[in-house]
């Protein structure tokens, strides 16, 4: 089972079932994006739209992409907001879907199944109007290097879905690459204790 094919599985019981690293990251981009309004947003790996919503009353037009017709699905029956724009796209080809300069791209639990994270951060910039913001939220590398990665529960048993570890400076380095600057780095913890190892680590970046 590919990863998309596993999102159209999990979209099911996606946002049902107890995830805190899910929970963790929807407090992380509400904390970290800053205030102010957006005129267009692209939220990529939007899945059943748990930040669609919060995104579309930031932006005056949101374009919400995911691969998964199943999770869109879900987002769909959940978000019937006129400023929303959901599409169905593969974000490993370039992105026609980014067609009106972006002042704000976010991306919330997606890129442990990319790869290629410097096409991601290239396709990024360019869609990015100057001084635009991008966002990424994202399972803390170090819970990968403890094994952590997407898994759900099915009638069969856990299903664990294809990852990639990045480390934190392979973002940061993909990010000047592309001429991103890095505003900001922060971590996320479990009930918010700074003893245990962080679930979320966050970046925002910016077009100079
Ligand atoms: C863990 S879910 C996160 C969904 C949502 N952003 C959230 O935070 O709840 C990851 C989403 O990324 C989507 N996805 C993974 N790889 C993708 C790709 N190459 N192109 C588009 N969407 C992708 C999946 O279909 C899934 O909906």
């Amino acid at each position: 089972m590919n990863v998309q094919q596993a999102y159209n599985s999990w979209a099911a019981t996606y946002d049902a079932v107890l995830n805190k690293t899910r929970d963790i990251e929807a407090l992380a981009i509400r904390s970290v994006v800053p205030p102010g309004a957006f005129a267009e947003a692209i939220e990529i790996g939007c899945g059943t739209g748990k930040n669609t919503e919060w995104l579309a009353s930031r932006a005056a037009h949101v374009t919400a992409v995911d691969f998964s017709v199943e999770m869109l699905s879900k987002a769909k029956a959940k978000l019937a907001l006129p400023n929303v724009d959901f599409q169905q796209a593969d974000i490993t080809n370039a992105w026609a879907f980014a067609s009106t300069p972006a002042n704000l791209i976010t991306c919330s639990l997606m890129l442990e199944h990319i790869e290629n994270l410097d096409f991601v951060f290239q396709q990024a910039s360019e869609a990015l109007a100057v001084g635009g913001l991008f966002y990424v939220g994202e399972l803390h590398p170090f819970k990968q290097y403890q094994g952590s990665k997407a898994r759900f529960d099915t009638a069969h048993g856990v299903r664990e879905l294809e990852c990639y570890v990045h480390h934190i400076s392979d973002y940061t380095e993909s990010a000047r690459h592309h001429g991103l600057r890095c505003v900001a780095v922060q971590e996320w913890f479990d009930d918010g204790d700074r003893a245990t190892t962080p679930r979320v680590v966050s970046f925002l970046f910016q077009k100079p």
